[in-house]
């Protein structure tokens, strides 16, 4: 069995934003890709390796394992670490250039083709409220009145930073109710989270930085921060949600964090006290930020709900961001960041140059509709509603799919995972079974789209659904009746 001597021919650059496993692996791609490795063929030790490049022996290791994660590599004890005799995908050498040049780009459209679900309200939409059960009466008076009153200022152009008294409504209830100390000022309002991403990173970023992105994560934002240029460092997320320890040791100095704290999206678990202290812990110490979604927390059927991991933040390193696209309805596109008190000024500036802000009108009927003890009426029902209408789509799609999905109830959201069993020809074809789900009507994501790598051995597959807007049994069975045949194909 040859042994290659590609350990000489590696070169890492040190000053390649880059992290140093990521370069190793993509050097073993390049190599395999251009030949220079071929099926079989036995690749140099941790140890040899690791002294060659003047690196630890734990970077190449994880290098490798991403190899083996991805079907470039095998591992066979003793006899050492092969190139695997089946290549994933299209990787022959006379692929090499043309997949190298292509390697980001195709990986954005694949997401984006595979995730596009629409705009409507289409059947099992993860992510949508109940529309049937939002107070229209209630929130078109509070319009109106508004729209009738004689204050110009609806009128007018809207304060970019938001509506005075809306941020002050956010401010207390966040404190509240999320454990959120902060001030009117630093409540910034926006059209929507990927308006809050955009005026983070034009806070805080710079070309080229990286950041940690959980690995399931939240596509929308994952393909807007990888078109905005930030280099996306996929993250493990197991039962306490975001492996901290594994990041740390993937790329220590990364410039933001992306995490979803309190309901994992979409896994749906909660990042543990233990995992938070450490996740602050390294943004004190690398100076790093923490950008926490905290997008459906209000929604919890199981106990109380952690307060937000902002509130725990002693060193201003966590930017809070919330909206009102759960707990009223998306078609407002209103959300909200809680800026961290050193960038107030900077985010004030920014909203300025950036937009002319969100319309007075809808504003001030979301602070009244606040003021005035609707908000937290509706909060209530909706968790009763939920928590219900979540039972009967587990039931439901249990009932027809048999044990050929496991899922977990979720402890809070609007969604649930349906997790496939490998069937006997191997993993079940998830991208597939949810396009055939689109084509009959359902707005049904895979699972696997949520991955940066969906291309990796331990991805999960399976579907993403949402509950919210299942009427009733009937309507749970019909629609569950309609995913299997989806599956069956
Ligand atoms: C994980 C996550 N974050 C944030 C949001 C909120 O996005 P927006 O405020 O743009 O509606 C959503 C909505 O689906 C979401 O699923």
């Amino acid at each position: 069995m040859p042994t290659t001597d590609l350990a000489l021919n590696i070169e890492i650059d040190r000053r390649e934003a880059s992290p140093i496993y990521l370069q190793i692996c993509e050097r073993f791609k390049a190599a395999i890709a251009a030949g220079h490795l071929k099926p079989g063929d036995r690749v140099p030790a941790l140890r040899g390796l690791a002294t060659q490049l003047n690196t630890a022996r734990g970077t190449v290791e994880m290098a490798y394992n991403v190899l083996v994660d991805e079907g470039y590599l095998q591992m066979r004890g003793a006899a050492g670490t092969f190139v695997s005799a089946s290549l994933p995908g299209a990787v022959t050498p006379s692929a090499a250039r043309k997949s190298r040049e292509r390697a980001d780009a195709p990986r954005v459209k694949r997401a984006q083709a595979d995730t596009d679900i629409g705009n409507d309200a289409k059947p099992l939409r993860p992510g949508l409220p109940a529309l049937d059960a939002f107070p229209r009466k209630v929130w078109s008076r509070l319009v109106a009145y508004r729209a009738r009153g004689g204050d110009p200022a609806t009128l007018s152009y809207p304060d970019p930073s938001g509506y005075r008294p809306l941020r002050e409504r956010i401010a207390t209830y966040l404190g509240l109710s999320r454990g959120v100390e902060c001030v009117p000022e630093q409540v910034f309002v926006t059209n929507g989270y990927r308006a809050t991403l955009e005026l983070i990173l034009r806070g805080f970023a710079k070309p080229g930085d990286r950041a940690w992105f959980e690995e399931p994560g939240y596509l929308l934002a994952r393909n807007f921060l990888v078109d905005a240029g930030m280099r996306l460092v996929p993250m493990p997320v197991d039962h306490e949600g975001l492996d901290v320890d594994t990041a740390r040791a993937l790329d220590d100095d990364a410039r933001f964090a992306f995490v979803t704290p309190s309901h994992q999206s979409p896994l749906g678990v909660t990042l543990s006290l233990a995992r938070r202290m450490k996740l602050l812990d390294w943004a004190s110490r690398a100076g790093s930020w923490i950008v926490e979604d905290d997008y459906d927390s209000e929604f919890r059927y199981v106990g109380r709900p952690l307060p937000a991991l902002k509130s725990l933040d002693r060193d201003d390193r966590v930017i809070y961001c919330g909206t009102f696209s759960k707990v009223l309805f998306p078609g407002l596109r209103l959300s909200y960041v809680v800026a961290p008190e050193r960038a107030v000024a900077r985010f004030g500036q920014i909203t300025k140059s950036m937009n002319a802000g969100s319309p007075y009108l809808y504003q001030a009927a979301v602070a009244d509709f606040i003021a005035q003890g609707h908000f937290a009426r509706h909060l209530k029902r909706m968790r009763a509603l939920y928590a219900e209408r979540r039972m009967l789509l587990m039931n439901a799609i249990l009932k027809a799919f048999g044990d050929k999905v496991s899922i977990e109830l979720p402890t809070g959201g609007m969604h649930l995972v349906a997790i496939f069993h490998a069937g006997r020809d191997g993993p079940i074809d998830d991208m597939a079974m949810a396009a055939r789900a689109r084509e009959a009507g359902l707005a049904v994501l895979a699972l696997s789209a949520w991955y940066l790598n969906g291309r990796a051995k331990h991805v999960l597959r399976g579907i993403v659904v949402g509950f919210a807007n299942v009427a009733d049994a009937t309507e749970a069975a019909r629609l569950a009746g309609m995913l299997r045949r989806a599956y069956d194909g």
